[in-house]
């Protein structure tokens, strides 16, 4: 039985994180699980219910009386490119998260600690049996400092916007590249340069740059790292006696 590894992928907006996590999950046998979909969920929710991006107080209320849950996609929707189903207070919001506008309100929340601090307390738990891949911001570096295997995936801002840019055509949504090249550059430099948990890529993470490689190609990259440290994993389990 090869060794079940948690296999961490961090990476900014549109760097392919989603379809290769899933990919990788597939391959492998894992489950996958999309962290940005709890902050955008949390943020679809304070939208709702008009809470302004700066009351940290009301926010972090929310995130502590709000039930967000991850399933994994029926085959219809997996085969429409959906990632994780969510369910927020028990109502599916699997499509209602996935507009520019929650994106920028998950953004800006993310950047509360205490808001962040119940989330990753969630991820742990959701990720606790091992045999899963987990993506977000800060996976290899706060969620799961321990796992085995973290990948830190980036690629252009020019490819990043024009792939994220294509999903919102797909979804038939009226935006230039060029908005969504601002949306994603704005983004990113809030993610980055924010004080608790930016997006940084942890020392031991192995930076994959896919601005010239496909989905299938940077997963079957990801899955020989991990063959590799379970091999690892298992030669060294052989040599202490
Ligand atoms: O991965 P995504 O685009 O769905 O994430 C939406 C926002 O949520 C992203 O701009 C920053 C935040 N996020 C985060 O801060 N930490 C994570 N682990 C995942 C997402």
């Amino acid at each position: 039985m090869p060794r079940p590894l948690t296999i961490t992928i961090d990476g900014p907006a549109g760097s392919g994180k989603s379809s290769v996590a899933r990919r990788v999950a597939a391959l492998l046998g894992y489950s996958y699980l999309d962290s940005g979909a709890m902050y955008r969920a949390l943020a679809l929710k304070a939208l709702e219910r008009n809470v302004a991006p700066d009351d940290e107080a009301r926010l972090e209320a929310l995130a502590r009386e709000t039930h967000i849950e991850l399933h994994a996609p029926t085959p219809e929707l997996e085969a429409a490119g959906a990632k994780n189903r969510v369910f927020l207070d028990g109502k599916e919001v699997t499509r209602e998260i996935r507009t520019a506008e929650v994106a920028q309100a998950a953004s800006r929340l993310a950047t509360i600690a205490a808001v962040r601090r119940v989330l990753v307390a969630e991820q742990q738990r959701a990720g606790a049996g091992g045999s899963v891949v987990m993506e977000g911001r800060d996976i290899g570096t706060v969620v799961f400092p321990n796992a085995e295997l973290k990948i830190f995936l980036d690629a252009s801002p020019e490819v990043r916007a024009e792939r994220r840019w294509k999903e919102h055509q797909e979804k038939g949504e009226r935006i230039t590249v060029a908005e969504v090249f601002d949306e994603v550059i704005e983004r990113d430099k809030r993610d980055r340069e924010r004080k608790v948990s930016p997006l940084v890529r942890a020392s031991d993470a192995v930076l994959v740059d896919n601005t010239a490689m496909g989905i299938e190609e940077t997963a079957r990259l990801i899955v020989l790292l991990a063959h590799e440290r379970q091999n690892e994993a298992t030669a060294s389990a052989g040599t202490k006696v």
